[in-house]
This record gives C-alpha cells, sequence and structure tokens, in this order.
C-alpha cells in the first residue's frame, strides 16, 4: 500500500487517465471566497455606499473604548441591502481598536429565522460563545428552561469578556421580542453581569419596530437605522470591488453591468446580485468555457432565484408546500395574481387527492398561509369585496412562477406537476 503511494506521487500524471466527469483545474475563479454571503472583507475599500450607516453604527457603539454601555440598535432594510455585512464589520472594527486599549469586545451572531422561540435563541447565544475549557460552563442541548439557558449565558459571558454584542440577525423570525428586554436589562443590572452589553437586531420587515410589545418598547432603549435598496450603479461598485474573485481576463466587459441591472430592477439587492455573479462563474466553470459572457449571467440569476427559494421553505413541511404548489398552479392558470384562502383550498384539494396525502382543513390550511406570510414566501393583503361586503384575504407569490414550480416539483411527491 505505502508503495504504490509513493510510486503515485513520483509519477507525473497520466492526463489520458484522467476521470472526464471532473475538471481539474479552476479557469474562472482565483478566490471565490470572496463571493461568499457571509464573507466579510477586510479591507473598508470593498464596502460600498455605507458610510452614512457605519459613523452612525460606530457612534452608538463607541462608547464602550470609554468604558461606557453602548446603545443598542435595531437596523432595518430589505434583504441584500447590507445589513449583516455591515453589523459584523463595525464590530469587528471596534473589537480590533478595543483590543489596543485592552479591553475585551467580542461578538456573537445568531440567525433567529431558524431558531424562533426565545429559548432556543438564548441557548444557541451561549453555546456558541462557551468555550467550556475556559469557563467550566456546560450549556446542555437540551433538558434547561429559558431563565437557565440565561443564567449559564451570564457565567460565560462573564468569564469570557468585558463587553459582547449580540446580533440578533433576521430577528423578526422570532416569535416573542421578550430577548430584547432580558439581554438589555442584564446589561444594566450588576447583579447579573459585570460585562457590558450591546445588542444589534436586524430585521428585514420595515414596520418591525411598530409590532414590538408594549413591555419591550418602554424598557428597550434602542436607536434604528434604515437601509434602503442599492440602485445599479452601486451594485455595479460592490461587484466591482470583488472582481478580483475571478482571474485576469475572464470576465466579459457585460457581465457586472448586466448583473448589477437585472438585480437592481426588482429590489436593489446586493445578495442577489453577489450570488448571481458568482452563479455566473460557476456555470462558466461546468460548462468548461475560458469567459463568462452574458448567457452565463442569465443561468446564474436563474440559479439564485432558485437557491433563494429553496432557502426560503427550507424547513416547510410537504403540507406546506402542497399549499404553495395549489397557489402556484392557480398563478398560472390565472392573470390576476391574488387569489384566496378558498380557491387555494380548492386547487389544494384536488392536489392531494391525486397524491397520496392527506388535505387537512380549509381554516389550517388558512393557518399554513399565515406562516408563509410571516416568513416572507408569500404575501397576504386583506382585500374587500366591495361595499358592504366584508372583507377577505388575497395571497400572491413574492417569487415567479417558474422558479417556485421548478423548486417544489423537485421534491418527488410532487412529480405529477412536473
Ligand atoms: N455596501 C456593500 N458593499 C459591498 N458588499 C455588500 C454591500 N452590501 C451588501 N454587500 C454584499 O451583499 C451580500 C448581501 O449582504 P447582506 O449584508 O447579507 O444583506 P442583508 O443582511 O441586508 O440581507 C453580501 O455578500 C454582502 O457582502
Ligand atoms: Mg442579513
Amino acid at each position: 500500500m505505502d508503495d504504490e503511494t509513493t510510486s503515485n506521487q513520483s509519477a507525473p500524471p497520466d492526463e489520458s487517465e484522467r476521470d472526464p466527469v471532473f475538471i481539474y483545474e479552476d479557469k474562472i475563479f482565483q478566490r471565490e471566497k470572496l463571493l461568499d454571503v457571509d464573507h466579510v472583507p477586510e479591507s473598508t475599500e470593498r464596502i460600498v455606499g455605507r458610510d452614512e450607516h457605519i459613523s452612525r453604527m460606530a457612534s452608538a457603539i463607541n462608547p464602550v473604548l470609554f468604558n461606557s454601555p453602548p446603545t443598542h440598535l435595531i437596523i432595518y432594510g430589505k434583504t441584500g441591502t447590507g445589513k449583516s455585512l455591515i453589523a459584523r464589520h463595525i464590530t469587528q472594527r471596534l473589537s480590533t481598536e478595543a483590543a489596543r486599549e485592552n479591553i475585551d469586545v467580542e461578538t456573537i451572531r445568531i440567525d433567529c429565522g431558524t431558531r424562533s422561540t426565545e429559548a432556543e435563541a438564548v441557548k444557541t447565544l451561549a453555546r456558541k460563545f462557551n468555550d467550556e475549557e475556559i469557563t467550566g460552563v456546560s450549556v446542555p442541548e437540551k433538558g434547561l428552561g429559558t431563565g437557565d439557558y440565561y443564567d449559564r449565558l451570564w457565567e460565560v459571558v462573564e468569564q469570557q469578556c468585558d463587553v459582547v454584542f449580540f446580533i440578533l440577525d433576521e430577528i423578526d423570525k422570532l416569535k416573542s421580542d421578550e430577548i430584547l428586554r432580558n439581554l438589555s436589562r442584564a446589561g444594566e443590572d450588576n447583579n447579573v453581569t459585570n460585562t457590558s452589553i450591546g445588542v444589534i437586531g436586524v430585521s428585514n420587515k420595515i414596520d418591525y419596530s411598530d409590532t414590538l410589545s408594549e413591555r419591550v418598547k418602554s424598557s428597550f432603549q434602542y436607536e434604528d437605522i434604515v437601509f434602503k435598496p442599492y440602485d445599479a450603479n452601486q451594485l455595479r461598485e460592490i461587484l466591482r470591488k470583488r472582481k478580483d474573485a475571478f482571474k485576469d481576463e475572464v470576465l466579459s466587459e457585460d457581465v457586472i453591468p448586466l448583473c448589477a441591472a437585472l438585480c437592481a430592477k426588482e429590489h436593489g439587492d446586493a445578495r442577489k446580485a453577489m450570488s448571481t455573479f458568482r452563479n455566473a462563474g460557476k456555470v462558466a466553470r461546468e460548462q468548461d468555457k475560458e469567459k463568462v459572457t452574458e448567457e452565463h449571467v442569465y443561468a446564474g440569476k436563474e440559479r439564485a432565484e432558485m437557491d433563494r427559494f429553496n432557502e426560503l421553505i427550507r424547513g416547510t413541511p410537504p403540507q406546506g408546500k402542497a399549499i404553495l404548489l395549489a397557489l402556484t398552479l392557480l398563478t398560472e392558470k390565472t392573470d390576476s395574481d391574488g387569489h384566496s384562502t378558498r380557491s387555494i383550498y380548492n386547487a389544494y384539494e384536488q392536489i392531494t387527492g391525486q397524491i397520496d396525502m392527506d388535505c387537512l382543513s380549509e381554516r389550517r390550511v388558512g393557518e399554513l398561509l399565515e406562516e408563509q406570510d410571516f416568513l416572507n414566501v408569500i404575501q397576504a393583503e386583506r382585500t374587500s369585496r366591495g361595499r358592504g361586503k366584508g372583507m377577505y384575504k388575497e395571497h400572491r407569490l413574492l417569487e415567479e412562477t417558474d422558479i417556485v414550480k421548478e423548486v417544489l416539483v423537485s421534491d418527488s411527491r410532487f412529480d405529477n406537476w412536473r
């Protein structure tokens, strides 16, 4: 075995023996990582058009440098407006600065979209931050109540840093807002912890603060900052500043302007622009091309949309998917794009009738539609039937029918609708 390995290493590779299903050199990317959604660029140079947001957030958290508590923040804006990026960027910058003053500032970020209860969120914060070897504290996956998870979190925080920022990403997906109150109160109470606490809530819903409970409104003091969508010029700049993700000479001239223009037309979403850009490169690579062209951009955009929709419905149970399929088929069939619960229910009944699936009650279907609205998969609007005839709800898809359908039918249960 050893002999074989040695001789393999020293012999030059025989190209004719290569399996043609693989490629052996990345002709397209040199640093694909730069295009990861979660990548936080080291250089401020790569961040476009957010100077004002950066400086306002810097002022809010700045007091940490002179041992005063930071101001809490809630930042709002549609998907892909740079909220997560800027929140992480600014806390990272503060940590570096604070380290020079011997102040240990740490940041813990969680995605509330995947942990929708307060207990889950607090547990995740504690587990993510805890280094059991340092603290001697264990934070079990199961078995503790919300209050106990908070206690463990404070023990961990107290031992591990002077200041901690909690970035609660997608906070609008959290079923309760109590966490804001509990985190901020602990920061004010030296009996709970001596560590200073800053909360940065990140919301995709602009009206999030209107939905806060009175209890939270009266005790959680914060500043809010709105992130507006980018225009085509800004998107183009954002992509240009990451074009070294690709090898030299690989991008044809129209690739960046086209990605930017296509994504600005919808709603100025840098996430979509970035993933369209990256997917265009991937498509070209799969086709073993040496250049990325316009046609790859279109294919890349479609892939980006499917990825996004897939991500959005991840965790949606089969019944929820059947309901979405019902709405999709209706939308395809008719010109109007809003549909009542009743008509969606009728279409859903037909779907479940054709495959081996239980048919839920209309009321339950209504609830599941509400859930999808809450998760931003669809949009529901109260509509009037006309004077004096009452109100009803109309639902519409937020993504194009082709994309939604393609994603849904990739679940083999729905093979019939391929
Ligand atoms: N102003 C910007 N400059 C450079 N890149 C940006 C900017 N805004 C967003 N991006 C990039 O776009 C993608 C989406 O941004 P993100 O911060 O995740 O948006 P949000 O949290 O608002 O949905 C990320 O890859 C991010 O690096
Ligand atoms: Mg985000």
